[in-house]
């Protein structure tokens, strides 16, 4: 089995408020498809996103909403994984405490222009727990995503090494927004020089996926 994080998370503030992120979940969405489709057992875990996947064969999906919820789930699965695929766009800060209800803005004369603090601890980093549970290669493949803005392939090796997997698919900044991926996906592995892969047309996410997903099939020998 496979298995996809792909979508953002929500850290509740209170009943009605989160933090999250841009993320449309689409490339994770496009890679699970991709390997259902070649007949390959995948489970996506996905964050809230309004992009749904289709029903197809081999294709399960549980719907998650915060960082813990998605540890949650990927930690009971994870044993029974050959390849972990990490591409949701996890919020790595949660507010300390959930209120119950509505906060309500200060109102009285002296706090009613003043700041307020929200106090944030960190989610668990889900990809790096599963590196120091994973059983080594190639029992069990681990595959991140990282988004890097200066000295990109010097910081994914460091991400590669302390996340311990087996390859880092190194995003650009240039590829966010629903469609457009022109400037691919850089891999990048322990050993060897990196590589890129390109979509053709250069904007198409789904193609860009279905490229990762024969170069992992290929290259991991994933036969099913
Ligand atoms: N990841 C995860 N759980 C988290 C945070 C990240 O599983 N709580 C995974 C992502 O799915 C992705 C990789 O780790 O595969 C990204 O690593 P991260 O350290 O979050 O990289 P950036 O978001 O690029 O952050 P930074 O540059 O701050 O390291």
């Amino acid at each position: 089995m496979i298995l996809v994080t792909a979508g953002p998370t929500r850290e509740f503030i209170d009943d009605v408020r989160f933090l999250s992120n841009l993320s449309t979940g689409r490339m994770g969405i496009e890679i699970a498809m991709a390997f259902a489709g070649a007949g390959v057992p995948t489970t996506l875990v996905l964050g809230p996103t309004s992009i749904a996947p289709p029903a197809m064969a081999n294709l399960s999906v549980v719907d998650v909403v915060s960082a813990q919820q998605m540890f949650d789930a990927v930690e009971a699965r994870f044993a029974a994984c050959r390849m972990f695929i990490a591409a949701a766009a996890v919020a790595d800060y949660r507010p300390v405490a959930r209120a119950t209800g509505k906060l309500k803005k200060a109102t009285t004369p002296d706090a009613k222009d003043a700041p307020i603090t929200l106090q944030l601890q960190p989610t668990p980093d889900i990809l790096f727990e599963m590196g120091q549970r994973r059983r080594p290669a190639p029992e069990q493949i681990l595959v991140g995503f990282a988004l890097e803005v200066q000295n990109p392939i010097e910081h994914a090796r460091g991400k590669l090494a302390r996340k311990r997997c087996d390859l880092i698919c190194l995003n650009s900044p240039a590829n966010f927004g629903p469609d457009a991926s022109a400037e691919g996906l850089t891999l990048i592995s322990a050993e060897g020089p990196e590589q890129t892969l390109i979509a053709e047309p250069p904007t198409d996410k789904a193609d860009l996926a279905q490229r990762l997903v024969a170069h992992l099939r290929d290259r991991f020998d994933l036969k099913g």
